[in-house]
């Protein structure tokens, strides 16, 4: 652990079959106005929106709402709702859904009382909150982008081709999350699939970085290998609570900032992902899987040790009689069978993504150095030929 830290993570964190039973005394530490925030009505169908509306009615709460929050939400919904935000002069935001809704919220929760433009302030010049920060809380429907207990929002700005995340301070962590595994059962089949493979990635993105001996990198390790056993039992039956609990709970940890600690961090598949997703609007997980096979395999000569270990701890690689970068290989080679045997989108074809958008999406990669290698954009271009 070279690195020097500061962690601090102020999410109570309520899990289980039971978890929504504590949103009662949540709710009992914020005002009377509270905005929900939530989707594109996947919590109607479940029933959980009477749930949780007949719990703010029990707890003497006024009620505004902003619906239809989209996936991969954008920068003029962000404007709807600060309008919202503001004119509810919201004490809490209720988040219910997945990432796009709990990344929105905070979006939100940011820019409501913004002097300046919050794109052009948060995402575009990664400015810190200087305003009143309206607290969030959430309830999570849909596992994988570790959403519900970290600080980052992701905005996507079609007309400027740009779909930027912001990794805010702890002051923007959600306050309290409820986190049910019983509640993504209903998640449709390929989006339990991209959450799972987001994690995976988000894992990767901190493990493959530094080269110091790193309590973060074995807890990574052992995050990956239980995300791995849980996903083949969850994709076979998506019903078996045990994996999906496991699922739930690996997805959070993934990205919660534990695992970064002491670590540089790469962060570049998700750069590739998220300007493919700019353009395509694609699904965030499988903007991930598609290119990352080709993106590791392009960095492993400058980070081979780790790839070796990746292949032996987290895939069983036996090294016996095998080169380093045979080891190396070998693991990558596991987790792209993993990533077929599960079903997780292999090619940006498939996404929607031609040779004709290379050009935007090479533009709207930012570059990052906390990996093994920094890319030049023309590598950035080779990693999506190939991705093809
Ligand atoms: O909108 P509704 O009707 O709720 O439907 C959603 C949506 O269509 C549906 N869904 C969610 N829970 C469900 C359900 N359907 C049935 N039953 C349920 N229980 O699933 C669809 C996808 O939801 P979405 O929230 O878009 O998916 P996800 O959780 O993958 O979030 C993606 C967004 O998060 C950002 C991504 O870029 C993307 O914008 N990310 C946020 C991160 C963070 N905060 O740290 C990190 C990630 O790397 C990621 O970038
Ligand atoms: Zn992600």
């Amino acid at each position: 652990m070279l690195g020097t830290f500061t962690y601090h993570n102020p999410c109570r964190l309520h899990f289980g079959p039971e978890a929504l039973d504590a949103l009662a005394g949540e709710l009992a530490g914020y005002g009377d106005s509270v905005v929900l925030v939530y989707g594109g009505g996947s919590i109607k169908r479940s029933g959980l929106y009477d749930q949780v509306m007949a719990a703010l009615a029990a707890a003497g709460k006024q009620v505004a709402e902003i619906s239809g929050v989209m996936s991969n939400p954008t920068v003029e919904k962000l404007y709807e709702g600060c309008a919202i935000a503001r004119e509810a002069n919201a004490d809490l935001l209720l988040a219910v859904g997945g990432g796009s809704v709990i990344d929105y919220a905070k979006a939100v929760s940011v820019s409501a009382y913004c002097d300046g433009d919050p794109w052009e302030t948060y995402y575009l010049h990664m400015d810190e909150p200087a305003n009143k920060i309206i607290p969030v809380g959430d309830i999570l429907t849909m596992s994988g982008t570790g959403s519900e207990m970290n600080a980052g929002s992701v905005i996507t700005n079609h007309e400027q081709g740009l779909k930027i995340g912001h990794v805010f301070g702890s002051e923007v962590i959600p306050r309290f999350a409820i986190v049910n595994p019983e509640l993504t059962f209903s998640v449709p089949d390929y989006q339990m699939k991209a959450g799972i493979f987001d994690a995976f990635n988000h894992i990767q993105e901190q493990y493959f970085s530094g080269t110091d001996d790193n309590t973060s990198d074995y807890l990574a390790e052992g995050l990956m290998k239980s995300l791995v056993h849980a996903s083949r039992i969850a994709v076979a039956d998506p019903e078996d609570y045990e994996a999906r609990s496991n699922i739930s709970w690996v997805c959070t940890w993934a990205l919660n900032t534990l695992i970064a600690c002491g670590k540089s961090t790469d962060w570049e598949v998700h750069m590739i992902g998220q300007a493919i997703g700019a353009v395509t609007d694609a699904t965030h997980g499988m903007t991930l899987s598609a290119v990352a096979p080709a993106y590791y395999r392009r960095i492993m000569p400058y980070g081979l040790p780790k790839f070796v270990r990746f292949a032996t701890e987290v895939w069983g690689v036996a090294p016996e009689g095998k080169t380093d970068e045979q080891i190396a290989e070998a693991g990558l080679a596991a987790m792209e069978d993993w990533m077929r045997e599960i079903g997780v989108v292999m090619h940006a074809s498939e996404l929607g993504l031609t040779e004709a958008m290379f050009d935007d999406v090479v533009k709207g990669t930012f570059l990052l150095d906390g990996g093994y290698k920094k890319l030049a954009p023309e590598d950035v271009r080779a990693i999506l030929a190939e991705s093809m």
